[in-house]
């Protein structure tokens, strides 16, 4: 089966740069949310990411056939006649739970259902729906438009062909797949990186070093574009928090339960470029002060 149709739940983020991906590969995309200010948002972000994208010669389309792909919407009613649903709704097991039952219902029968969770089991969600051979997981690393990586995640009913499937439409929109033969937690990319991030919070929590200079220390010395602390703060610190928490909550594991440090950042509500405040502070145009 060839994805033709999408539709992409949750417009933050994630699912706004999964919509322009898509888009961008000639995919009409119903891009859903609760919240009509966050569709509103959304569709802005991606008109000014895909101007950048012209501005530097790597799109052939005109914007506005672009933009004409993507549609906002309220409800799940388009679920009837797309190929595949991905879901970017906030990193909360109970939410996703939620909206894959309805999914379920809103889907025809041959739509494969997608998460683009960074830490929850694919094989819990898929539990939630009359069709887990169809379920996946569908992972994407922030910034979508700009990072090639994409984890195509098997739960423990999703078959060999909907694999398949979810590879070819990886290709499709232009990414590279990274197969993931099992759901483990945290899957394969964050199973890596997340001890190293832990790490350096606690680093910084102990007096150690600072953030920034972590953060340097990477950048020189490991090759990385951005340090953890800054990647951090795009990412958002509550979603690194939801991902670390589902994590240690499947594993039992104490290397994976999120630093102090962390806990109190986000209670706090300082959440990253997106508040403000997280590791860094941020002036209104989001540059770091
Ligand atoms: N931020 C990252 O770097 C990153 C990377 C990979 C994966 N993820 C995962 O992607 C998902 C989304 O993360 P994000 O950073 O885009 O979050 P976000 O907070 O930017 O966006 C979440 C969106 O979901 C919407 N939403 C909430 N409840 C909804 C519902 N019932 N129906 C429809 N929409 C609803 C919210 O209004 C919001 O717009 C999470 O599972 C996260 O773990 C995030």
């Amino acid at each position: 089966m060839e994805i033709k149709k999408v539709m992409v739940v949750g417009s933050g983020l994630m699912g706004s740069g999964i919509a322009q991906v898509c888009a961008q590969a000639g995919i009409d995309v119903y891009l859903n949310d609760v919240n009509h200010e966050a569709l509103d948002r959304a569709v802005q972000s991606i008109s000014w990411s895909v101007g950048k994208f012209l501005e530097k010669g790597k799109l052939n389309e005109a914007k506005e056939a672009i933009l004409a792909r993507i549609h906002p919407v309220g409800d799940f009613s388009a679920g009837a006649e797309v190929d595949l649903v991905i879901e970017a709704v906030f990193e909360k097991i109970d939410l996703k739970k939620e909206i894959f039952g309805q999914l379920d219902r809103h889907c025809q029968p041959r739509a494969l259902i997608a998460s683009n969770t960074s830490a929850i089991p694919i094989t819990e969600l898929a539990a939630m729906t009359k069709r887990p051979q169809q379920v996946l997981g569908i992972h994407f690393f922030s910034p979508v438009p700009m990072m090639q990586a994409v984890e195509v995640i098997k739960g423990i009913a999703t078959t060999d062909e909907t694999a398949q499937i979810g590879k070819n439409f990886v290709k499709k929109i232009g990414k590279e797949p990274i197969m993931v033969n099992r759901d483990v937690a945290g899957f394969v990319i964050n199973r890596i990186n997340f001890p190293s991030t832990i790490e350096a919070m606690k680093l910084v929590e102990e007096g150690v070093a600072t953030v920034e200079d972590i953060d340097k220390g990477l950048r020189l010395g490991s090759g990385r574009k951005m340090g953890i602390f800054e990647t951090g703060d795009m990412v958002g610190l509550d979603v690194t928090f939801g991902a670390m928490t589902a994590m240690y909550q499947e594993t039992g594991d104490p290397r994976f339960y999120p630093p102090l440090l962390l806990r109190r950042k986000v209670k706090a509500g300082h959440l990253g470029r997106k508040t403000g405040r997280g590791w860094y502070e941020y002036d209104s145009d989001g540059n770091k002060k």
